[in-house]
């Protein structure tokens, strides 16, 4: 038993009594925690978001470092500065360009993977008790993030075209007359992670809208866009309104997580404090790193090995889709056109949280949908990713989860008399709907 005492700690952390508070917020995020199991080789993993790097041929990596260090490396050895490599910054431009934005080098910041550019943003917006509107469910780790910083986070509701506006105009007028203090939007509007959905561009249009009428800062998380399976996806909500938005980008499902880089465009005003409070944290973000990625993008085929990501991650999501229509089908889920997630949903009588345990001993792993709200919702739905096993694990672990499904099911058709299968398609929630197969 853990003993506690307000002035001496407790007996497994002597400092107990001397974090500050916001590290409250700071507790091991259930992805986290399942780590650990799920990355036993038996297990089929559905739970973790890791890119397939093994489809990045790694000569075109080693090529890139040796010539770095061959012709630059004291430079990349050295400090660099606080916003990035200015060559770097250029070349994200043309990234964003396939996703319909333009804008300046000078207003692009370079950070330690996309991940650093939310804390940064996080810690320069949010005062504790300050409110962070965000999609629900959203992505895991922001949450863990706008939490560590003592915001509440208020969800609001999707469907099948991503964000609702009339419920977000609603969510913002309630939020106010209750005086609380909105400080930004945090959406993922594109391949949406855990959701797997994509926000119309006719409501990207609306959002705009109400963002701007209502004072609203919008903070733009874009990690999937590139990874489109049939048609490109909407132009990025940056492409739209340069003022409101802050957009986030990443190479690490692009091209490789490993060298932590993603970068922040802001506005002017944002973009100088952004800077500073990257230097501040990290003084720079790594030059060699930076260089070695700049080097790739002048030399390889980039665009080209998108496409290549774009094909094994297309592969696998209709692996996944056709193992769900064969061993699952009276449930539902999400189809997404790009990114690496599927959003399932359960029967309302089971619990994605409490049969998580017997999912590991029937050896597949996923994440519940709990994870991905800051309020407890998300029990009746499973957030499975695509990304990382092949085509044929996928089949073996959705064919496992429908074992782990029906067994719950059985259990509880044996002692409350809910189980049924044939009630399934009733008891769908509203999202996703049942034509979204
Ligand atoms: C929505 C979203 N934002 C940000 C990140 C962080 O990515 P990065 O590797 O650039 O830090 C992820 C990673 O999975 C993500 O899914």
């Amino acid at each position: 038993m853990i003993e506690s005492s307000p002035a001496q700690g407790n007996n497994l952390d002597p400092w107990y009594d001397s974090y500050a508070a916001r590290t409250a917020g700071l507790a091991a995020s259930e992805v986290r925690a399942l780590f650990a199991v799920a990355s036993r080789p038996e297990v089929v993993s559905l739970a973790g978001g890791m890119p397939y790097v093994s489809a990045l041929p790694q000569e075109l990596v080693t090529g890139a470092m040796d010539k770095v260090m061959a012709e630059r490396g004291p430079v990349a050895l050295q400090y660099g500065s606080g916003q990035g490599v200015p060559a770097l910054r250029e070349q994200i431009l043309e990234v964003m360009a396939l996703e319909g934005i333009s804008g300046s080098a000078d207003d692009v910041v370079v950070t330690t993977g996309s991940q650093h550019a939310l804390e940064l943003f996080s810690k320069l917006f949010i005062d504790p008790g300050d409110v962070v509107i965000a999609e629900g469910p959203s992505y895991v780790t922001a949450m863990v993030i706008f939490n560590s910083y003592q915001a509440d986070v208020d969800h609001v509701p999707m469907d099948e075209h991503g964000l609702i506006p009339g419920a977000l105009r609603e969510h913002i007028a309630r939020l106010k007359a209750a005086g609380r203090r909105i400080k930004f939007l945090y959406t993922i509007p594109t391949f949406h992670n855990p959701a797997g959905v994509t926000l119309t561009w006719e409501r990207r249009l609306e959002i705009l809208e109400i963002c701007k009428s209502e004072g609203v800062l919008v903070l733009e998380d874009n990690p999937y866009g590139l990874l489109y399976f049939g048609d490109r996806p909407p132009a990025a909500m940056r492409s739209i309104e340069e003022d409101g938005v802050v957009y986030l980008g990443t190479f690490s499902k692009t091209l490789a997580p490993g060298f932590r880089l993603g970068w922040a465009l802001a506005p002017h005003a944002i973009r100088e404090k952004l800077i500073l409070a990257n230097e501040a944290a990290v003084l720079s973000p790594s030059s060699f790193t930076q260089l070695v990625v700049s080097e790739y993008l002048s030399q390889a085929d980039w665009r080209g090995q998108i496409d290549t990501f774009r094909g094994v991650y297309r592969e696998r999501k209709e692996a996944m889709l056709s193992a769900l229509q064969e061993h699952l089908p009276e449930l539902s889920w999400t189809n997404p056109n790009g990114g690496f997630y599927v959003w399932l949903t359960l029967p309302e009588s089971l619990d994605s949280k409490a049969m998580l345990p017997r999912a590991v001993k029937e050896l597949v792993a996923y994440t519940p949908g709990t994870a991905f709200y800051a309020d407890g919702n998300g029990r009746q739905n499973i957030r499975l990713s695509f990304c990382y096993p092949t085509p044929e694990q996928i089949r073996v672990g959705i064919r496992r989860l429908a074992n782990v499904v029906s067994g719950e099911l059985d259990l509880l058709e044996t002692f409350a008399g809910t189980g049924d299968l044939s009630q399934l398609r009733m008891s769908r929630g509203a999202f996703p709907p049942s034509d979204l197969r």
